[in-house]
């Protein structure tokens, strides 16, 4: 969606902040990040939804120096920030797209990986034919992603304030900004052009407690529903949604579980 590709550029200098990088959401990454193989040999290997490129740049530094890394990251400021980043590597780069126009040549890669990026996608079935196009034959895919049950505890408390501030299309197109695929979803979209590979789906929930500050710092980047609201009750509107939000408290701080999707391809 591109007003959220927008948000991401708008914000990129938010992204790389101790607050958001010691967030749920950095620390999902980070598990996300744990999950994926060491890459060697004269490789191609593609990160899509490289954001600021920072797990981009470690895996460089880490890697085989054969292997050539490419980012793909839609929004300027970001992608700016990750060229920036990995400039010093003469086997890295990065390039403009998104899941749905990948810049790569067909059969062009033999590794592929996404970290926390596919839920934007506005177009799953092009996405997936996509992928399916720049990967080779026996080429290898980890795609690590928001579920559809992510943040349950937040929406629940959340929901009947939005709907004193928006209306319900409003509220509709916020919710449909972000893909919500369950696993049923997710084996469906991939199976068609990925099942004759080795395909697993499989699905995690990881619950992180924060502070309310702490929460606040992403809660106002991610979620759709917080660009729509008119200026003149924003400020009423924030003010119902930190006290709500503060009502999960709990003695290890405020509770909130990602649901996590991994498609994993391998040879
Ligand atoms: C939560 S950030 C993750 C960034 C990075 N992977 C990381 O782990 O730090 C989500 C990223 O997805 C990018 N994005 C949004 N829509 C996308 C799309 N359709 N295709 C690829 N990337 C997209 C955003 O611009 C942003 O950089």
């Amino acid at each position: 969606m591109a007003n959220i590709i927008e948000t991401y550029s708008k914000l990129a200098s938010d992204y790389e902040s101790q607050n958001n990088l010691e967030s749920c959401w950095g620390k999902a990454t980070k598990y996300a990040v744990s999950l994926l193989p060491f890459r060697e040999g004269n490789e191609v290997v593609v990160e899509v939804g490289c954001g600021p490129g920072i797990q981009l740049a470690s895996m460089v530094q880490a890697g085989d120096k054969n292997l050539q890394f490419i980012g793909v990251e839609p929004a300027d400021n970001l992608r700016n920030n990750a060229s920036e980043r990995v400039k010093q590597f003469s086997n890295a780069k990065v390039l403009n797209g998104k899941f749905e126009e990948l810049p790569l040549e067909s059969h062009s890669v033999d590794y592929l990986y996404s970290l926390i990026a596919f839920h934007w996608v506005t177009d799953v079935e092009k996405a997936v034919a996509e992928l399916d196009r720049v990967l080779k034959k026996d080429g290898e895919m980890d795609i690590i992603f928001s579920g559809r049950h992510t943040g349950k505890e937040f929406i629940g408390k959340t929901t009947p304030i939005y709907f004193k501030h928006l209306s319900p299309r409003q509220i509709m197109d916020a919710a449909l900004s972000r893909q919500r695929l369950t696993i049923e979803n997710c084996e469906d979209a991939f199976t068609p052009l990925f099942g004759s590979r080795n395909l697993t789906v499989s699905e995690s929930y990881h619950t992180f407690y924060d502070t309310l500050e702490g929460h606040w710092s992403w809660w106002c980047r991610i979620e759709g529903q917080f660009s729509s609201v008119p200026k003149e009750t924003k400020a009423e509107c924030d003010r119902a949604i930190k006290e709500a939000i503060a009502t999960l408290e709990t003695e290890n701080g405020i509770p909130y579980t990602i649901h996590l999707l991994h498609v994993k391809v391998r040879r």
